[in-house]
């Protein structure tokens, strides 16, 4: 199937827009006031923060791929919160490992902001260079660094991304729960995991949590004028700093075995956005 978004003259503001009228078509919602990305152990908070009014497989919305990864829901939910606001809940995360291009894994953010969404919870599971951090701590991301040598902005986009995910946002989310600990987020390309030498690296240049997603969307969320919120489940303590080899099925174990607290805390902090 031709990506659109992959053509040439393509805008892909103009079908971010086409997929959130397809979305707001289908769903009934006009518009959206949240949106979620929910990663690796996240699934479950959708089920939590309210009625869902509509679930939406991914591959009916123009832009959006079936998701390659066992474990990623393919599906993007509209969903009535208790106050009566509405959330788009994306489980059909693209990554950039999956060579789609930037256009691809940012998609879902610009559709998300097409339905006019102004705040972005972007959620992933990764690995943990603190080592109080084993077994399957929520961390806050309070910034990032992107090494995958690419970005979502063309041409002369010069946009700010200081206090990239909301300061004030963390510190709501800390009135939930005052024991979240945060950290900067690195974003390496995958889809192999990190060495250890390159965890060293990470840690080094100031980084805290090793991951394959997030920093790409975080800075399209950025353009598109929202408020982050990021989030890591700590799935594992990254490589070298866990002794033992890491693995996907060690992945998605940490992450099932976190569901139904993490979902819990994110539902939490959704009702007092
Ligand atoms: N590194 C990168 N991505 C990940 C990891 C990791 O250790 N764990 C879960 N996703």
């Amino acid at each position: 199937m031709v990506n659109p978004l992959n053509v040439e003259g393509a805008n892909p503001f103009e079908i971010a827009q086409e997929a959130a009228k397809q979305i707001t078509n289908i769903s009934g919602i006009p518009s959206h006031d949240i949106a979620l990305t929910l990663g690796s152990g996240w699934a479950k908070a959708a089920d939590l923060i309210g009625e869902t009014v509509s679930e939406i497989p991914g591959s009916e919305i123009i832009g959006f791929s079936k998701s390659a990864v066992i474990g990623h829901v393919g599906t993007i939910r509209s969903i009535r919160l208790p106050n009566g606001k509405h959330a788009l809940v994306i489980g059909a995360r693209t990554h950039f490992y999956e060579n789609h291009g930037v256009r691809s894994v940012v998609h879902s953010v610009r559709t998300a902001a097409a339905t006019g969404a102004k705040t972005m919870i972007l959620t992933n599971g990764a690995g943990g260079i603190k080592p109080q951090w084993a077994g399957g701590a929520a961390v806050l991301i309070s910034d990032h660094i992107n090494l995958t040598s690419s970005s979502p902005l063309e041409g002369a986009t010069f946009i700010d991304l200081t206090d990239l995910y909301s300061k004030r946002l963390r510190d709501l989310a800390r009135t939930v729960d005052a024991s979240l600990d945060e950290g900067v987020y690195v974003q390496f390309r995958g889809p192999h995991y990190e060495t250890p030498a390159e965890v060293q690296m990470a840690k080094i240049m100031g980084g805290h949590i090793v991951g394959m997603s997030t920093a790409l969307e975080a800075i399209a969320a950025r353009e598109a004028g929202m408020e982050i919120l990021g989030m890591s489940l700590i799935t594992n303590l990254a490589a070298g700093i866990q002794t033992t080899p890491l693995s996907h099925a060690e992945v998605l174990e940490a992450g099932r075995n976190a569901e139904a607290r993490i979902g819990k805390l994110l539902a939490e902090i959704v009702t007092k956005l």
